[in-house]
């Protein structure tokens, strides 16, 4: 932040907001676990995949485009995914704060994050990942695939290659925020409410 915009609007902005990044292999419980938390710290939650959803449902150029990638598992490019989610914070001026899920996933994707929301003089409060292990997930995707609709989660191959693009491009941002000292930890496995209590914890522990 430079020392010009150091007023008190701003220290209020840089000091008492609360931005969340919820991190985290596909099934881990980030978009569950965000409904939750929105509405207990007042945040709004931005889910990346539920923008495109959206996208893809109201048949958009940028539904089509992020369509063909989301259908084999592999990740959208990243200046059109940026674009989306800087697009969708300036939406929401008055916000307390926000809830970013399944955004960043690329070391691309949090630079720019960090600069946009310097500019904004907000930053990062925390990165808290929720951590399963790949079977487990696999169980509560292909569950889910049943009846969402969500091509990504009916097939298994296309699961393993959500954890790919997740190992290859997203797992390098937990060394990005440890650097930060930014980068929590939680268990994510247990039932829902439990996991809503951990994150509680350490969110009000922050
Ligand atoms: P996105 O929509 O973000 O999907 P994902 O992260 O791959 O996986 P999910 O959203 O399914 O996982 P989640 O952690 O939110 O778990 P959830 O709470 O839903 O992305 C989809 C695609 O969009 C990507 O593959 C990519 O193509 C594109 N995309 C999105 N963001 C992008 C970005 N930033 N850059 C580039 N491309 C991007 O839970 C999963 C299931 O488990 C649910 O059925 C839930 O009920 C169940 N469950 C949750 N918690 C528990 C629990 N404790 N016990 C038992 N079941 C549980
Ligand atoms: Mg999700």
């Amino acid at each position: 932040m430079e020392k010009s915009h150091l007023n008190w609007v701003s220290l209020v902005k840089y000091f008492f907001m609360i931005n969340l990044v919820l991190f985290g292999k596909p099934g881990a419980g980030k978009g569950t676990q965000a409904s939750f938390l929105k509405a207990q710290f007042n945040l709004i939650h931005i889910s990346t995949g539920d923008l495109f959803r959206n996208h893809i449902s109201n048949q958009t150029d940028l539904g089509k485009l992020a369509k063909s990638y989301m259908d084999q598992g592999d990740l959208v490019p990243d200046q059109v995914t940026i674009d989306m989610l800087e697009n969708e914070v300036d939406q929401n001026p008055q916000a307390k704060g926000f809830i970013f899920d399944g955004f960043p996933r690329t070391e691309a994707q949090a630079e720019a994050l960090d600069l946009f929301l310097a500019k904004k003089e907000m930053n990062i409060s925390a990165t808290i990942a929720l951590e399963a292990d790949d079977e487990i997930l696999i169980e509560r995707l292909l569950e889910r695939g049943k009846s969402s609709g969500r091509t990504d989660d009916q097939d298994e191959d296309k699961i393993r290659n959500r954890f790919e693009e997740y190992n290859t491009k997203t797992a390098p941002l937990r060394a990005y925020y440890t650097n930060q000292n930014k980068f929590h930890s939680v268990n994510g496995i247990g039932t829902i409410e439990e996991i809503t209590t951990r994150l509680t914890h350490l969110i009000n522990s922050l």
